[in-house]
C-alpha cells in the first residue's frame, strides 16, 4: 500500500513547502502554513470513469489556428454578457464571488433557466427541493436545465459524462472533492485539485465552466490565490445587503476588457437587469431638499448619474464627527479642509456626514464638485435645483480641475433632461447638438456665486 504523503501550504498563498516553517517565504505571512495530505504526484484525467480517451495536443502554427475563438455563447443576460466583454468564451472558467447571500446563486441559476441549451447546475450547498423552489419563482417552466447535487468531482464528470451538457455551473467550488486527495474540502490541494480537474475538462471539451467561489472575511476569493490565476475570468459580485442593488464587475478577464461593470436590481422573482441605472439611482422627490447634489459619473465604461447627501451640522461634542458612506472618508475631510481654507466656509466646529443614495462605492475624484455643493447646501439650507448637475475634481489650491470623458457624462445628464451641468473651465470640450447648459468654472467660489447667491 503507498505510504501516505503529506505537504504542507501556506492558507493565504497556495505555497508548499516540504516542512513546516512560522512563515511563508512567498507571501510573508506568519502562522499559515498547514499540513495537508496529499496522495497523488500525476494528474489524472477527469474521465476517469468514462473510456474516452484523452486526447493530447500538438503545436499549431498561430497562422493555422481557426478563428473560430471569435465565437461567443450569447446568455441572454445583458449584464453579464457585457461584463464577460461579449458573451461567454466556450472552453473557458470563470470564476464568480461574492459575499454570502449577496445573491450569487440566484444569478447562476436565473441564467441556467433562462438559456434553452442544456445546462448541468450542480450544488453542493442546496437540496433538490431548495433549488426547486427557487427555481419556481425566478423561471417556472424551463425543460432543459439539470440540476445535481453531489460534492464529488469524480460523480459529478461522470454524470457530465451521460448528460453531456453545454455548460455547467458549480455551486461553489469550496463544497467539492476529489477522491484523489485526502484532505477536506474547501482546503487548498481540493480547491487545486478540483478546479484543475474543471480546467482539463472545460478545455477539452470547449465547454464553458461557471464557478462560485466564497470570500473570505477580508474580502478575498477563499482558498489559494492560485485559483484567481488558474481561471480565465475573475467576476465579483457585490453591493450593499439592505439595498436592492447589486454590481457585477470583472476583475480579470483573459477575454475582454475589466472596465465593463453589471447593475442588477434583487426583487421577489430573482434578479432583474438595470439597464439605465441612472434612472433608478436618482431619487423622484419633487420638492428641492438642501444637502442633495447630482453628479456624472463613469463607472467602469458606463457613464451614471448619482445623488450624494450631506447634512451638515453644529458639533454637539467637542470634536466634530465627519463620516462618509459610500465614498472615501480621507477624501471627504480633504476635501473639508480646501473649503475651510481656500474658501472661507466655517466648517471646523461642525459635524459633517456624506452619503452616496443607492447604497453604491463611487472613487471617482470627479464627483469632488458635486460632494463641495451637496455640503455647501447644507451648510446655508438653500437646495440646489433639481435639473443641475456637476462633472469635476477639486484641487489642493480649491481649483477646479477637468476630468477623463468628460464628454460622455455631458451626454448622460442631456440624455436624462439636466438642463445645466458644471464643468472646469480646463476641460476642453467639443460637443454639438446638445440642450444642456455647459457652466465653465474655475474656481469653488464661482460655483457659489451662480449657486447660492
Ligand atoms: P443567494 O443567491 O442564495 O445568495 P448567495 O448564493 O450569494 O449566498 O441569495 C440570497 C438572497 O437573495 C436571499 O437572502 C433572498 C434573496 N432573494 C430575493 O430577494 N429574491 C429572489 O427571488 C431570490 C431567489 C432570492
Ligand atoms: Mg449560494
Amino acid at each position: 500500500m503507498a505510504k501516505t504523503k503529506t505537504a504542507f501550504f501556506c492558507q493565504n498563498c497556495g505555497t508548499q513547502y516540504a516542512k513546516w516553517v512560522g512563515q511563508c517565504g512567498a507571501c510573508k505571512e506568519w502562522n499559515t502554513i498547514v499540513e495537508e495530505v496529499i496522495q497523488k504526484e500525476k494528474d489524472i484525467p477527469w474521465q476517469n470513469f468514462s473510456d474516452a480517451k484523452t486526447t493530447s495536443s500538438r503545436p499549431v502554427l498561430v497562422g493555422q489556428i481557426n478563428a473560430s475563438r471569435e465565437f461567443r455563447l450569447d446568455i441572454y443576460d445583458k449584464e453579464f454578457n457585457r461584463v464577460l466583454g461579449g458573451g461567454l468564451v466556450p472552453g473557458s472558467l470563470v470564476l464568480l464571488g461574492g459575499e454570502p447571500g449577496i445573491g450569487k446563486s440566484t444569478l447562476l441559476l436565473q441564467i441556467a433557466l433562462k438559456l434553452n441549451i442544456r445546462t448541468l447546475y450542480v450544488s453542493g450547498e442546496e437540496s433538490l427541493k431548495q433549488i426547486k423552489m427557487r427555481a419556481e419563482r425566478i423561471h417556472p417552466n424551463n425543460q432543459t436545465c439539470y440540476i445535481l447535487t453531489e460534492t464529488k468531482t469524480q460523480n459529478i464528470f461522470k454524470q457530465i459524462n451521460d448528460i453531456k451538457p453545454d455548460i455547467v455551473v458549480i455551486d461553489s467550488i469550496q463544497t467539492l472533492h476529489s477522491d484523489y486527495i485526502e484532505s477536506s474540502a474547501g482546503s487548498i490541494s481540493q480547491v487545486r485539485e478540483c478546479t484543475a480537474e474543471l480546467i482539463r475538462f472545460a478545455k477539452e471539451t470547449n465547454t464553458p465552466v461557471i464557478l462560485i467561489g466564497h470570500i473570505t472575511k477580508d474580502g478575498n476569493i477563499a482558498g489559494p490565490k492560485i485559483l484567481e490565476h488558474m481561471v480565465d475570468t475573475v467576476l465579483q459580485f457585490e453591493g450593499d445587503r439592505n439595498y436592492v442593488y447589486r454590481i457585477l464587475r470583472a476583475l480579470k478577464n483573459r477575454f475582454g476588457s475589466t472596465a465593463e461593470l453589471g447593475i442588477y436590481e434583487m426583487q421577489g422573482d430573482g434578479l432583474r437587469e438595470v439597464n439605465n441605472p441612472s434612472e433608478v439611482l436618482l431619487s423622484k422627490s419633487d420638492s428641492g431638499l438642501s444637502g442633495t447634489a447630482i453628479a456624472s459619473t463613469i463607472e467602469g465604461m458606463r457613464p451614471l448619474m448619482i445623488e450624494i447627501q450631506a447634512l451638515v451640522s453644529t458639533a454637539v461634542y467637542g470634536t466634530p464627527q465627519r463620516s462618509a458612506t459610500g465614498y472615501n472618508a480621507k477624501r471627504l475631510n480633504m476635501l473639508l479642509a480646501v473649503l475651510e481654507k481656500r474658501a472661507g466656509f466655517r466648517l471646523g466646529a461642525k459635524d459633517v456626514f456624506l452619503n452616496i443614495t443607492g447604497g453604491i462605492t463611487v472613487d471617482d475624484p470627479a464627483i469632488d464638485l458635486a460632494v463641495v455643493a451637496a455640503i455647501l447646501s447644507s451648510n446655508s439650507d438653500v437646495p440646489i435645483e433639481k435639473n443641475v448637475c456637476f462633472a469635476a475634481e477639486i484641487g489642493l489650491a480649491g481649483e477646479i480641475r477637468p476630468v477623463q470623458r468628460v464628454e460622455q457624462r455631458i451626454l448622460e445628464a442631456d440624455k436624462l433632461g439636466f438642463s445645466k451641468i458644471f464643468v472646469s473651465k480646463n476641460n476642453k470640450i467639443a460637443l454639438k447638438n446638445t440642450k444642456i447648459n455647459i457652466e465653465l468654472v474655475s474656481k469653488i467660489e464661482d460655483v457659489v456665486n451662480k449657486l447660492f447667491v
